[in-house]
């Protein structure tokens, strides 16, 4: 079980909640009360959009500590997080992320700081806010 932490989303949606590893983001939001918008929930249409920040911690204590995402610094002790072909094409397409970060997300096996909630698969601790 991860911490995910949703932050932003209207009144009383800023919550902490445990999600298991291999969840899918979107169904862990609306299973707790945040709502996120969706119109396909096939990663076409980019309503799902949400930024996202990895948060480092010990797992053993739970303990938590914030890193930033930087798309120029890509870090390789962080969670490796495979992103498909079409949610890169729909982040890039709704300008979310530039053309170089989906490539060096899909080089590093990196996840970008905006995902799409309805093909977002949680493999560690994250912050979640709207993507505005
Ligand atoms: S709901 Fe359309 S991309 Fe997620």
């Amino acid at each position: 079980m991860v911490n995910i932490i949703f932050c932003g989303f209207g009144e009383g949606q800023d919550k902490r909640i445990f999600a298991k590893q291999g969840d899918v983001l979107l169904r862990v939001a609306s299973n707790n009360g945040v709502t996120i918008p969706t119109e396909c929930k096939d990663g076409m249409c980019g309503s799902c959009a949400v930024r996202v920040e990895e948060l480092g911690g010990d797992p053993d204590t739970n303990k938590q500590f914030e890193s930033t995402v930087d798309p120029d610094a890509w870090d390789k002790d962080k969670y490796t997080t495979y992103m498909e072909d079409k949610e890169l094409d729909t982040l890039v397409e709704m300008g979310a992320i530039t053309k170089k970060e989906a490539e060096s997300a899909q080089q590093y096996v990196q996840q970008t700081p905006v995902r799409l909630a309805c093909q977002c698969i949680i493999k560690g601790p994250m912050l979640v806010k709207p993507f505005e």
